[in-house]
């Protein structure tokens, strides 16, 4: 069992000191952390591979999830994922819990802390979750808010890694909505050393404050000359995609605008991943996109189900990153885990 100790050393590495943290957003994570994580989920995702269930809380820890929007991925990953680490999930609907209506979130977080050991929300204002944080003495994961979706990014990074052999020196071209996801992407990708060209319809361009915070992050002065800088914000698709290593799309119209869609589908029309834009990345670009895609807008059938499309194994890797967000949140020790002999 070579991974054993593996695992061990990395739960117990005192850098990464994100024992009773919350994970609101990428940037709540420093390089180490997020080099902590990839290492520990693709441990788990081999062990995924060949069904080896080992890890066992020596009490079962308890996840409260509280989804304010609807999910597939995140709600199945953190669900199934607890339960494979030997604890238990409860989903909370808008319908069940009121936040903010029925109880103040407040009110809902004091409850949560006393019965769960974490709560992972999707929310619509990431305001709420910094509500939740402040309020419970237990870690908050964010579980996607109109701000950041950072385990999709750290799904993603442990994708890219695998399907690249590296991170650092990488070219990613994001094509669409200046989103949530590419707000994480953006400040994990500065992280981690892949420059990012951002090709945006205008007006629908990522918040400056959070291009900013990115350029720091990867080292740079904010305010010297962005032509320079590893992030590109520019409308022109093409110039995005050319030669990069790494196309990324979302969907045109995320969850909560949905009464903007007549007036987006005007301004993306062009913004499409085809075969077309494809070509003009490098020859061994892989595609990706969080998913739900919506086909025949923001890309075609023959990109997502083509040989350059990774979209499936981004989905797989959300379980295997967020268990060892749980993991590492938790706190979980060599002895609760079973891997210390
Ligand atoms: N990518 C993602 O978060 O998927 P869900 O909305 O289905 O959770
Ligand atoms: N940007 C999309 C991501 C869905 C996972 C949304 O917020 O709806």
């Amino acid at each position: 069992m070579q991974q054993r100790p593996a695992v061990e050393t990395i739960l117990h590495q005192d850098a990464l000191n994100l024992r009773g943290k919350s994970l609101l957003s990428m940037a709540d994570l420093n390089r180490e952390q997020i080099s902590g994580i990839l290492q520990l989920g693709q441990l788990l995702c081999d062990m995924h591979r060949r069904r080896e269930y080992t890890l066992r809380y020596a009490y079962p820890r308890s996840l409260a999830m509280i989804f304010e929007k609807p999910s597939l991925r995140t709600r199945v990953t953190f669900e199934l994922g607890m339960r494979q680490l030997g604890g238990a999930a409860v989903a909370l609907g808008p319908a069940e819990i009121g936040l903010g209506t029925r109880e103040s979130v407040p009110d809902v977080a004091r409850n949560l802390e006393r019965w769960a050991d974490a709560v992972m929300a999707r929310v619509h204002a990431h305001s709420t979750l910094i509500q939740l944080r402040d309020n419970c003495r237990i870690p908050v994961i964010n579980g996607l808010s109109d701000r950041e979706h950072p385990c999709q990014i750290l799904a993603d990074l442990l994708t890219i890694q695998q399907k690249k052999g590296r991170l650092q020196g990488l070219r990613l071209a994001w094509i669409g909505d200046g989103n949530n996801v590419l707000h994480s992407l953006l400040l994990g990708c500065a992280q981690v050393g892949i420059s990012v060209a951002v090709a945006c319809p205008k007006g629908y361009f990522p918040l400056e404050e959070i291009v900013r915070q990115a350029r720091q992050l990867a080292g740079e002065d904010p305010d010297a000359d962005p032509d320079a800088s590893a992030i590109q914000i520019i409308t022109d698709y093409n110039a995005a995609a050319e030669g990069a290593d790494i196309l990324y799309t979302d969907v045109w119209t995320s969850m909560g605008h949905e009464h903007e869609q007549l007036a987006r589908i005007q301004a993306f029309r062009a913004y499409q991943v085809n075969a077309a834009l494809m070509s003009r990345a490098a020859p061994d670009a892989i595609f990706m996109h969080c998913l739900p895609a919506h086909r025949g807008d923001e890309v075609t059938d023959e990109v997502v189900d083509g040989p350059q499309s990774v979209v499936f194994d981004q989905a797989e890797n959300r379980l295997h990153a967020q268990k060892a967000i749980l993991l590492l949140l938790m706190g979980m020790e060599a002895e609760d885990v079973g891997l210390s002999g």
